[in-house]
């Protein structure tokens, strides 16, 4: 198994499970996390999705090397695209993600977690595009989400010198929101899945869909599509009892509906 899963009350651990090659990213990774994201967005237990890797050193080392091999123009315009599209589920995926970095995040593993919603790490992660260490370039999404979140300046530094920048680094660029002590790492992180996943389901994933789709937009057609997703939420029945509850001073019991 490429992948383990695991569940906490309405979060969805999701380990990667190669501790042999630093968690590198297979086919058969792809494969299983394809699946995995179909039956999570399918189910209606899950309220969020922790990402990690198995072991202590290693997050995800990129993609497994292994498969560059035999790689020619069309063949790795193919798995590219394959891999994007995985991405940008995850990215798109109503339920949202945090991905718990516990160590090396190289290339592939970088460009994964750029998917996810927030990204936290422990002290001793590395984060790396190491791309031009290989004669390639980041080719799932490495050129273009890291810039948006961290800034140009940043992203050329790490994609062009292909460098590693420790945990403290990541987390002065914002790349990550939060380091911690490896051992306190997995608990933070299905913490702050599961305040996502306690809140009015619906309203979380509205959120999301106006920030992602917000920052794909100029800022008029961002706001316009703001109000829609507002509209969306008052259409909901979670609205009726957060406002309820909040008037008559109670906690609310919201159902996701
Ligand atoms: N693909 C395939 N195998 C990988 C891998 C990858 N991306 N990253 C690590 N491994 C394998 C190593 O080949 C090694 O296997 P072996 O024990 O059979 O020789 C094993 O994982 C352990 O890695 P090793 O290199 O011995 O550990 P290290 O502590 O000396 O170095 C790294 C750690 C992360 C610095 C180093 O493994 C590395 O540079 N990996 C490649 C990172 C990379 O370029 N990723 C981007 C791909 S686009």
């Amino acid at each position: 198994m490429a992948l383990l899963r695991e569940r906490r009350d309405a979060v969805e651990i999701v380990t990667f499970n190669r501790p042999e090659a630093l968690n590198a990213l297979n086919r058969q990774t792809f494969d299983e996390l394809e699946a995995a994201i179909d039956e999570i967005e399918r189910d209606e237990a899950v309220g969020a999705i922790v990402f990690t890797g198995a072991g202590t050193k290693s997050f995800v080392a990129g993609a497994d090397i292994n498969q560059f091999v035999d790689l020619d123009m069309w063949t790795s315009g193919a798995f590219a695209e394959r891999t994007l599209r995985i991405f940008r589920r995850i990215e798109e995926c109503l339920k949202p993600s945090v991905v718990a970095v516990n160590g090396f995040c190289l290339g592939g593993g970088v460009e994964f977690s750029l998917s996810c919603d927030i990204r936290i790490a422990s002290e001793n992660a590395r984060f790396g595009q190491p791309e031009v260490n290989l004669g390639i370039i980041p080719g799932w999404g490495g050129t273009q989400r890291l810039q948006r979140l961290v800034g140009p300046g940043w992203a050329r530094q790490i994609i062009l010198t292909g460098d590693m920048i420790d945990a403290q680094t990541a987390l002065r660029i914002g790349l990550v929101n939060e380091v911690m002590p490896q051992a306190n790492l997995l608990d933070r992180a299905v913490q702050i899945a599961q305040r996502m996943g306690g809140r009015a389901r619906r309203a979380v994933a509205l959120s999301k869909q106006a920030i992602l789709r917000g920052a794909e937009m100029p800022l008029p057609e961002g706001l316009k599509y703001e109000t829609a997703m507002w509209q969306l939420a008052f259409e909901t029945e979670d609205r009726k009892e957060g406002v309820a509850a909040f008037l008559e001073k109670r906690d609310p019991n919201f159902k996701g509906k």
